[in-house]
């Protein structure tokens, strides 16, 4: 047995600016990491959101999608803004940088007393285990900036799991591979 099993379930929320870029790139890279690992038994909800509203209902940015889609993963997320009830809802809400990290700070204190109950809202960098590492908003760059964050989000996400969950990767990858083989 490689895997702890999980004291509870935890909700992971991923937040950038517009959730067209870097967040739906986190939320599905995330979710790629649990399901490759067979993880899910630790894991309630996985969402992304935006800390603007200015994309709702979009599809995510085509880079994004060719980025992932590269990967061999796929999306059908919708782009949302952040609201009261996901302080209360999500366990963690991951800020891709400082400024989204700002903006979510000051929404969870508008939200008031209860909205400040649950959520752990901090740096995905710093949850992943590499402190300070922002995730740069990569709009307007050309394509190696969406690449440039899948290798962050997918880094990101290992720690994540090896440090909140207290999964060892390394282990859970020969245990796959290994069952794979039989
Ligand atoms: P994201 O990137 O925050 O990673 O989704 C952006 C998407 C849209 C805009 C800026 C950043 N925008 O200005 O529309």
């Amino acid at each position: 047995m490689t895997t702890p099993a999980p004291d509870k379930k935890i909700s992971v929320l991923f937040c950038c600016l517009g959730n067209i870029c870097r967040s739906p790139m986190a939320e599905s890279a995330f979710r790629h990491t649990i399901t490759s690992l067979s993880l899910g038994a630790h894991i309630d909800h996985i969402d992304s959101c935006g800390t603007a509203s200015y994309h709702t209902g979009d599809s995510p940015d085509p880079r994004t999608v060719s980025t992932l889609l590269s990967h061999g993963i796929k999306t059908t997320h919708r782009a949302r803004a952040v609201n009261a009830r996901d302080f209360e809802r999500f366990d963690y809400i991951l800020a891709m940088d400082t400024s989204n990290l700002r903006d979510l700070q000051r929404k969870a204190a508008a939200a008031g007393e209860s909205a400040k109950g649950k959520a752990k809202v901090m740096l995905f960098g710093d949850a992943g285990g590499y402190k300070g590492e922002v995730v740069r908003d990569p709009y307007y760059g050309g394509d190696e900036g969406f690449e440039e964050n899948f290798e962050q989000v997918c880094r990101f996400s290992r720690g994540f799991v090896e440090r909140v969950l207290g999964v060892d990767v390394e282990a859970a990858e020969a245990a796959k591979e290994e069952k794979e083989g039989e």
